[in-house]
């Protein structure tokens, strides 16, 4: 272990300082101090000098891989090069010292960019109106969901209570039909990957809500039958809800309204450009017809008859869902990054993404087991290698991976193969980055058969091997325990 890889508690030696309080002026504050609130203790926390708490956080970010470190190929998850303009604008104090209650009259250049932003989704979507309040893409789920289930009940039609998801669908799907009191029905894939249309149709009834989906779906297909599909669900009297997570694949070429869908939500943390992962921050903004535009969420940004922005909500609206209207440093980012691109080049992150995809797909075939042959769009998933009489898992691929200095794809994931490999090397990457993964991929595959060992014992190269994950998930240790090491 090197001498720095210790705990900052381990390095603590009492009376060390890093940083000294301006001496205390305001001479009446210990008195204003109801004694309930006043310390007893020492807070504990480690004493230690500038240089110490400096090369503390310093080394620990270089233990962390992120797209800035590296290629970054995580399937059903997006991890586009986020371009460093968007920290700027998103930065820009005019921005971080605005208070959401402020009133409009002062946030006026705020609540333009939240129309706007609502505006150019709406023209990449074709949707009629945008709520940007939801904080993350489960988020949007659960209020695309409520608006579904809303638009049911004003209609009268209470019997509505079912909820198509077909069985590749991401997790939160029909976790958020859970979470918003609806019961989940499954809905087979063909051999081929896409929504298998003879098992959807004995299920459109009276007490179907909606079905939802992603296009191109968990697997980088597109459903071509969609048409069909949008038609079936409409005249049994349901709707369509979009997943638009990752609408990589779409972006500036096809729009999920005019595919028939209803419903949508965006993860901006993704297809937007905003660094996510470790739990935030994300914004999961939802679009819908415009039948079903007074549903949304309150608070809303609308044009007063003056031309400023005021902040409204429908009578009808399900209310709030959120504090105050979203995680306004990521609508910043989404609208920095659509700006920027520009009508033109929006429109060329579909076709790059989906060439990216292929290109990988295609290099490594004949060494990985590619379970659906056809042409993918921004991803595709491997079913482990082409020889299984080797041992290797998918899991070893993953860890050996490290060793070559990549992020390990999403591994076990989407659950319709055992050994899962989904690939996701999004628009921003250069042919040189493909190839060196494709590279690292390869020799990955002649190393599971000439020394399978050094796969199964993978990582050798990172600070961390492998952790025991059961036991990371079922007791895991959060904090520093105090009294162990300190001095
Ligand atoms: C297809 C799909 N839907 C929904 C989500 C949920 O998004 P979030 O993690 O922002 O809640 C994800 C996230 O990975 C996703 O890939």
């Amino acid at each position: 272990m090197k001498y720095y890889d210790k705990l900052i508690f381990e390095l603590s030696r009492k009376g060390r300082k890093g940083w000294s309080l301006p001496e205390n002026t305001w001479e009446n504050t210990p008195e204003e101090l109801p004694d309930t609130l006043k310390r007893c203790q020492d807070p504990r926390l480690p004493e230690v000098s500038e240089p110490d708490v400096v090369r503390h956080y310093v080394n620990l970010s270089n233990m962390n891989f992120g797209v800035d470190t590296g290629f970054y190929p995580l399937g059903s998850c997006t991890m586009k090069y986020n371009p460093k303009i968007n920290e700027e604008t998103s930065s820009h104090p005019g921005f971080t010292s605005l208070h959401p209650l402020q009133p409009a009259s002062t946030v006026q250049g705020a609540l333009r960019i939240y129309r706007e932003l609502s505006g150019f989704l709406c023209s990449l979507t074709g949707m009629s109106a945008f709520t940007l309040n939801p904080f993350a893409g489960a988020h949007g789920e659960l209020t695309g969901l409520m608006v579904m289930r809303q638009y049911h009940i004003s209609r009268g039609d209470t019997r509505r209570t079912k909820v198509i998801v077909p069985d590749s669908a991401h997790g939160t799907n029909p976790a958020s039909a859970a979470v918003c009191g609806l019961e989940v029905v499954e809905v087979k894939s063909t051999s081929q990957g896409v929504i298998d249309i003879e098992d959807l149709k004995p299920l459109l009834d009276d007490t179907v809500a909606g079905i939802m989906m992603t296009n191109p779906n968990t697997l980088g297909l597109f459903e071509t039958e969609i048409h069909g599909i949008a038609s079936a669900v409409h005249a049994a009297g349901g709707l369509l809800y979009y997943d638009g997570a990752n609408m990589n694949a779409l972006l500036g070429k096809v729009r999920p309204g005019d595919m028939g869908f209803d419903i949508m939500h965006l993860n901006l943390h993704k297809t937007f450009s905003t660094p996510h992962g470790g739990g935030g921050p994300g914004a999961g903004p939802v679009g819908v017809t415009a039948e079903l535009a007074h549903l949304l969420p309150a608070p809303a940004v609308t044009a007063a008859p003056d031309g400023c922005c005021e902040v409204t909500g429908s009578p009808d609206s399900l209310g709030r869902i959120s504090g105050f209207m979203g995680n306004f440093g990521v609508l910043v980012r989404a609208y920095t990054y659509i700006l920027m691109l520009g009508k033109e080049n929006i429109r060329k992150v579909g076709p790059y993404s989906v060439l990216a995809a292929n290109y990988v797909k295609e290099s490594l075939k004949d060494v990985y087991r590619l379970p659906v042959q056809s042409l993918c769009k921004h991803e595709f998933v491997f079913d482990g290698l082409a020889d299984s009489g080797t041992g290797v898992t998918t899991l070893d691929i993953a860890k050996r991976l490290l060793d070559y200095g990549f992020h390990a794809p999403t591994i076990y994931f989407p659950l319709l193969f055992h050994q899962s490999i989904m690939i996701e090397p999004t628009e921003t990457e250069s042919k040189e980055t493909l190839d060196a993964f494709i590279d690292a991929m390869r020799k990955i595959a002649a190393e599971a058969e000439s020394d399978p060992e050094l796969l199964k014992s993978a990582p050798h190269s990172t600070p961390v091997r492998r952790p025991d994950e059961t036991l990371a998930a079922t007791h895991p240790v959060l904090g520093y325990r105090f009294g162990e090491g300190t001095e």
